[in-house]
């Protein structure tokens, strides 16, 4: 059974079918599913989501895009949000140079405090890093954020960095890019990163595997991923899908 490690079903694009689809994913081999916040609002669905499916679990966190408007009390209510039981993660949070949404200084000054936040609470981090590399390792080094522990999502950095984060105890999260045919640095990260220290997520509405590239993406992809990982590190399918739930079980501390 498959452990989907990051979605937002939170999202528009699912506000024709969520309902439908969520319920139907159990039956289509998913166990558990982590919902992932993008802001204060986004959390507060994700805790909704939590509350009315068994097998849904929420992170609430502030994304690097929505960090530009955060408040000091926005931290409040994130630890009133994060009071829930089945919110398991303080994410996602990081930081985002590509589109550079919000001014770099203020995404590292929010991604420390998310960070200190995880770390008062004892909880994991879910970390969004793009076209920042450096400055998030630093941060994290810096805060030692390994203390929280917590996912590296939807990874794209080097070899050697991952190398760097595994060794902290971090998790590296790989998603439908990994089946793309350009991705060899990617697939190189998952050739050289131990089978326990691997998530499988979708990032779902975003970044569909190939063979549905470019359509809205959904959990049911996930075999997609789960099946590319398989083929590089030369283990079957299901042996893919056992370890990587029971990453995330670990991870999560979810049972
Ligand atoms: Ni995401």
């Amino acid at each position: 059974m498959i452990f989907e490690s990051h979605a937002h079903y939170d999202d528009k694009r699912f506000d024709i079918d969520r309902h439908e689809l969520l319920k139907s994913l159990p039956s289509k081999g998913i166990e558990y599913l982590l919902n992932v916040g993008a802001d204060v609002k986004s959390s507060y669905e994700c805790v909704k989501l939590a509350k009315e499916y068994d097998y849904i679990y929420a992170a609430v966190g502030v994304h690097p895009h929505d960090v530009k408007d955060m408040k000091e009390k926005d931290l409040e209510t994130l630890i009133g949000l994060a009071s829930y039981k089945k919110v398991v993660a303080i994410g996602e949070i990081g930081l985002d140079y590509y589109y550079e949404i919000s001014p770099k200084e203020v995404q590292k000054l929010w991604f420390r405090e998310q960070i200190e936040l995880a770390k008062e609470l004892d909880m994991p981090i879910i970390v969004h890093s793009r076209d920042a590399s450096k400055d998030c390792y630093d941060i994290i080094k810096e805060t030692d954020a390994k203390e929280a522990g917590g996912v590296i999502h939807c990874y794209s950095g080097s070899v050697e960095m991952a190398r760097e984060y595994t060794k902290m105890g971090f998790y590296i999260g790989v998603g439908g890019v990994v089946t793309f045919k350009n991705a060899n640095k990617l697939k190189n990260v998952v050739k050289e990163t131990p089978m326990n220290k691997i998530l499988i997520e979708t990032d779902c509405p975003y970044l569909a595997p190939v063979p549905n590239r470019g359509k809205r993406n959904d959990s049911t992809n996930l075999k997609y991923i789960a099946e590319e990982i398989g083929k590089i590190k030369n283990i079957s399918l299901e042996d893919v899908i056992k370890y990587t739930n029971e990453n995330a079980k670990r991870l999560f501390r979810v049972s």
